[in-house]
């Protein structure tokens, strides 16, 4: 795994501190992936996300290219409900992080490829959530996380589904990390929450064609991780937003409880 200090000012674990996170991993509840069903996770977010509010921030697309047909829900999604799967939480979660439509707090001066990432989040029977939020945490574009008491929560933060269920934030896609050992797929992690800010699902969102998915994610190998379900790569699509290219995608979670 690529230490994160390398490229950071900040202390951030590196590879002893994950592989000591991978061996004891299978003892923490809620976070490992040894059942790849949607198991209810006994985490809690001492921070509970505010009163709900439309999850769109108003910063409307100037010129959307967006296919609608690549970002719609299959027709398997609505009828099966099927629930998301869960995934390793990994060592770089910070509670606490504020609640922002963009974890690009830097804006102009976080370098990457700008994601935008928007869907609903549903609960049994397909039900909308509203007041629920994600609580996103990634690394930069070169694979690098930063220790959120020192950066404002760089790439950390919040966002909260409005009364349809809808969400979107928008972000910078992540880059892989990895060492010796292997390399993980590009992904975002997430946690569900609800209103009173407890975590219903803990996983991690990766991007389809990555060709280190599945058992060629090294912490897949290692049984921690689950990036072998297609339902979690995200598909990206070609959009602009005030002229500068952006990659779209969506993703609708399936929470089995509320
Ligand atoms: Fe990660």
């Amino acid at each position: 795994m690529k230490s994160p200090t390398s490229r950071s000012s900040v202390s951030e674990p590196g590879r002893r501190e994950f592989l000591a996170w991978l061996a004891i991993a299978p003892a923490l509840a809620g976070c490992t992936v040894a059942s790849r069903d949607d198991a209810p996770a006994a985490a809690s977010d001492p921070a509970a996300p505010p009163p709900p509010s439309d999850g769109h921030d108003g910063r409307e697309d100037e010129e959307d290219e967006e296919d609608e047909e690549d970002v719609a829900m299959t027709e398997e999604q609505w009828t099966s409900c099927s629930p998301t799967t869960r995934d390793a939480e990994g060592p770089y979660f910070e509670a606490g992080s504020p609640v922002r439509t963009s974890l690009r707090i830097a804006e102009a001066s976080e370098p990457g490829v700008r994601l935008v990432v928007e869907g609903r989040l549903l609960g049994p029977d397909c039900r909308p959530l509203r007041g629920y939020a994600v609580d996103l945490w990634q690394a930069d574009k070169d694979g690098n996380y930063f220790q959120a008491s020192q950066t404002a929560f760089r790439l950390r933060g919040k966002v909260v589904s409005d009364s349809y269920g809808r969400y979107k934030f928008e972000t910078v896609l992540p880059g892989r990390y990895g060492d010796a050992a292997g390399m993980r797929p590009a992904h975002l992690h997430a946690k569900v929450l609800t209103p009173q800010g407890n975590a219903l699902l803990t996983t991690q969102l990766y991007f389809a064609g990555d060709p280190y998915l599945g058992q060629a994610d090294y912490c897949t190998r290692s049984r921690y991780c689950n990036s072998a379900d297609p339902k979690r790569a995200l598909r990206l699509t070609d959009g602009l937003i005030g002229g500068v290219a952006v990659k779209r995608s969506r993703f609708d979670a399936f929470l089995s409880r509320a």
